[in-house]
């Protein structure tokens, strides 16, 4: 193929054949095999909007101008990393298009061998002004920023006027040949969520990948939970109107779940860092516009690239400091709703169905525990006739005694029998982890549809994780006299087992503390399992949920604990 072409040709697929044979650059390649050949640049800090999720509505303290990366320093980055294996680079900000020598730095870029896409994410304000020098420079991608169909209503989300420009940006970039055009629309409850199907519509006639991303809590945007909509959510409600939506191939290190509903010309899709995190494939780096390279877009760990830069590092002193950060990037982000990867994780053997039953009463009690626990009901009795409490409990009372050190004592009622919180304050801070088990037997049906995903209610196993993670941190105020406590990391999977057609849910909690996780792990199971059956007894109500278990526990003052049985 490369023969009797000219030298510059003949260097270029030199280049291209090295690129397949030789290993993937080691400074790019981190700890665990992902290979980062996908660079954002932010090209600025500034941006003529003020989007609710994105910034507060003053706007950011901006560094100063000659803290930013130069012209020459964002092409030297963009030269290092492409040398090494970057093949695409998006610019973004801020607005990338408000800084005035966006064009130059891209046709700059286009000439760099191996550089396959460039892409930017833009609000779209200026964007129809700047298509034809975008287009003519070498962009090949364009993601624009809508967040609502409704002029009003943009308005408000973005605290500026401009949704007619941003329309007309689309339009235009339709007109100009891109394909698709992607769109991407932050779906919060309360505001935007009404419009899923109005941007699920637009895709019918024209060629737009419209890409609901569920929201991100960062710094100053007043995330909350509550308004954060699931892509379970949003494909349940998408599906309700298209339930022949079809699922499409996505690419190894995509980030989007990407469907059509046939027919359509274009796509769509969801970005669930929030619910189902793709650390796993992630490829990307990010370089801020004051030039710190960070692995990670949910980690705060950093280091300036820029300060190497200016203080004339060779090429090769700064392939070994990118090469150190990469090296130093974790597994997967912390510090949010982490959903676990349990291919990461050994399997466990779950043992026989016997379970115990808990009970509202000492009475019930009494008829279903085991016998070696009828001591402890009866010391109870008379621990509450010497006290004069009241003469009937709920279980948030009892505190079982058991062979694996866990006391006898009643902790959780005062000298007047009536329920009280522990104190802990004087107990050491230490980091503490719990993993609790459940089992969902679902039957041959219910099995089938949630293994296939064809349940009409959506993705069950989905649910159920995020309906886990919402339950461990919702323990305490579900539990009475649990304390109230900050999880460091709460991972739940649900894993399903064609042998007795059942699921097996898995709940590990973490948190720095004085008091452990075993009640949010244990509620995480519970409330993962009673999610499941929620969306599986439209098939059969012939379902059990049963074997709630802590399996593990590290850290508490009384040692660990490990289920041998
Ligand atoms: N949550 C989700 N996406 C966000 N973006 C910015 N802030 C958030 C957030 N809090 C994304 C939007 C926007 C792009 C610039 O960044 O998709 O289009
Ligand atoms: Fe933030 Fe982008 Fe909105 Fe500007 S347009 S405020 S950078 S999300």
């Amino acid at each position: 193929m490369c023969s009797g072409q000219p030298v510059t040709l003949v260097r270029v697929c030199v280049v291209r054949v090295l690129k397949d044979v030789l290993p993937f650059s080691e400074f790019l390649t981190d700890a665990f095999g992902r290979r980062h050949s996908y660079l954002r640049i932010s090209l600025t800090e500034k941006c003529n909007l003020r989007c609710q999720y994105c910034m507060p509505e003053e706007g950011v303290k901006l560094t100063p101008r000659s803290q930013l990366l130069t012209t020459e320093e964002v092409l030297t980055l963009a030269r290092l990393f492409v040398h090494e294996g970057v093949e695409k680079i998006r610019l973004t900000g801020g607005e990338p298009l408000i800084r005035p020598d966006v064009l130059h730095i891209i046709a700059e870029m286009r000439k760099l061998e191996g550089l396959k896409t460039i892409a930017i994410t833009t609000n779209g304000i200026n964007l129809a002004r700047v298509l034809p020098g975008l287009k003519k420079a070498g962009v090949d991608l364009l993601n624009i920023s809508l967040d609502s169909l409704v002029p009003a209503k943009f308005e408000f989300i973005v605290r500026r006027k401009g949704f007619h420009k941003v329309i007309e940006g689309i339009d235009k970039a339709v007109e100009m040949g891109y394909n698709p055009v992607k769109v991407n629309c932050v779906v919060m409850r309360g505001l935007n969520e009404d419009e899923l199907l109005d941007f699920v519509a637009l895709t019918e006639k024209k060629p737009l990948d419209v890409r609901f991303i569920e929201y991100m809590p960062f710094d100053g945007n007043k995330w909350n939970f509550k308004k954060m909509v699931s892509y379970a959510e949003m494909l349940d409600h998408i599906k309700q109107q298209w339930p022949n939506l079809e699922p499409l191939p996505g690419d190894e290190t995509g980030t989007a779940k990407a469907f059509r509903v046939p027919g359509f010309k274009g796509q769509l899709g969801f970005i669930t860092s929030m619910s189902d995190n793709f650390c796993g494939s992630c490829n990307r780096l990010r370089i801020t516009a004051d030039g710190n390279l960070k692995v990670c877009l949910f980690g705060n760990s950093e280091v300036s690239l820029r300060d190497f830069l200016r203080s004339g590092a060779s090429d090769e002193e700064l392939l070994q400091i990118i090469g150190a950060a990469v090296g130093r990037k974790k597994k997967q982000h912390a510090g949010m709703f982490n959903i676990s990867q349990m291919k990461n994780r050994p399997m466990i053997l779950i043992g026989g169905l016997g379970g115990y039953l808990r009970q509202t009463s000492l009475s019930g009690l009494s008829q279903t525990l085991p016998k070696q626990r009828r001591p402890l009901q009866q010391s109870l009795r008379e621990h509450h006739s010497q006290n004069d409490g009241p003469k009937n409990f709920s279980t948030a009372n009892l505190l079982f005694s058991n062979k694996d050190g866990t006391s006898d004592q009643l902790t959780h009622t005062d000298a007047q029998g009536k329920a009280s919180m522990v104190n802990v304050g004087d107990k050491a801070v230490t980091c503490r982890t719990a993993t609790a088990c459940a089992l969902v037997i679902l039957g041959p049906k219910a099995f089938g549809l949630v293994r296939a995903n064809q349940l009409a209610k959506g993705d069950a196993l989905a649910v159920a994780q995020l309906a886990g993670i919402m339950g461990a941190k919702q323990t305490s105020s579900l539990i009475p006299l649990c304390h109230p406590l900050p999880l460091d990391h709460a991972s739940v999977t649900v894993e399903l087992q064609e042998e007795g057609h059942m699921a097996v849910v898995m709940a590990t909690c973490q948190t720095t503390g004085r008091t452990g996780v075993e009640m949010e792990a244990l509620t995480a199971v519970t409330v993962a399992a009673l999610a499941l059956y929620d969306m599986c007894k439209a098939v059969s109500r012939d379902i059990v949920i049963t074997d709630i278990k802590l399996l593990s526990k590290t850290g508490g003052r009384r040692g660990d604990f490990q289920r041998t049985s």
